[in-house]
């Protein structure tokens, strides 16, 4: 593994300042994150998205955080030098500052996880203020929020309207203020997502919103095509991963019925003793 130094708040901050774009990425399991690791990715989520990306489920509705902790502790395990940030699932959160308090620390106790990340905007101003007094780094998340996609008339952009626009940047302005470290703005105009980047002090990420912000995260499945249900028009599929695991189960299934596969170097033999042993052994 090439030598990479961990990534703290710091590298994030100075990142921005210096106008150094911000990576991002979703990731679910172990070998993917040390491929991520590798990469030299600044910022890793575990999202909920798991639900839809990994367990095949319609929406993100059904993850709970039982489902998403081991999947933070192998992202963990396999990217120990990313920001990783551990999604809080639906209904972790929502109902209390209690609520919210339990699950971040669970996350952080239990995972390893540098920070958390949950959605809404200055509804959720108590809850980021909570967990930012218990020492717990939290990512707000606005625009297109997937827990609340029905609310909001599917996967689809927010913010197209001057009314709707403003509600977003004041939205922005509260979670900074109760003390977000970084916010994601997903599937807003540009220009919206410039207007906030443009007045934020923390850095500003960007899914599907354009390139006016402190850096930018896409969907793992999205990126590498293996997400088989729809491609969404702001993911770019940087290596058609989809297709050449397709291509090699393909050629497995020929060569297992064609015998072709296994070749000699993929079993293991028996000395000549031993089986003759072997045999006299069955004999008796
Ligand atoms: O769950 C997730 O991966 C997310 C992204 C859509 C940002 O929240």
């Amino acid at each position: 593994m090439p030598d990479r130094s961990k990534v703290t708040l710091a590298t994030l901050i100075a990142k921005m300042e210096s106008g150094t774009p911000i990576t991002m990425i979703t990731c679910y399991d172990y070998p993917m994150a040390y491929l991520v690791d590798q990469a030299g990715v600044d910022m890793v989520l575990v999202g909920d998205s798991l639900g839809m990306t990994v367990l095949g489920y319609d929406s993100t509705l059904p993850v709970t955080q039982d489902v998403m902790i081991p999947h933070v502790q192998a992202v963990r395990r396999g990217s120990p030098n990313s920001w990783l940030i551990g999604d809080m699932p639906y209904m972790t959160y929502q109902p209390s500052v209690e609520t919210a308090i339990r699950c971040a620390g669970r996350y952080l106790a239990e995972t390893g996880c540098d920070a958390v990340k949950l959605e809404g905007g200055a509804e959720m101003a108590d809850r980021i203020d909570a967990l930012v007094k218990c020492g717990i780094p939290t990512m707000g998340h606005l625009g297109l929020t997937p827990q609340s996609a029905g609310a909001l008339g599917g996967f689809k952009l927010q913010g197209k309207s001057a009314a709707q626009a403003k509600k977003i940047l004041d939205d922005a302005k509260a979670l900074e203020d109760a003390g977000c470290f970084s916010i994601l703005l997903e599937l807003v105009p540009d220009r919206v997502c410039e207007l906030i980047t443009d007045r934020a002090s923390i850095p500003i990420i960007s899914l599907g919103s354009g390139p006016r912000a402190h850096g930018q995260l896409l969907i793992f499945h999205d990126m590498f095509a293996l997400y088989p249900k729809f491609k969404p028009r702001m993911a770019k599929v940087f290596a058609d991963a989809g297709q050449v695991i397709a291509d090699g189960l393909k050629r497995y299934v020929e060569e297992v019925a064609t015998q072709q596969f296994p070749e000699r170097e993929h079993w293991f033999g028996m000395k000549d003793e031993e089986f003759g042993e072997l045999q006299k052994l069955l004999a008796e």
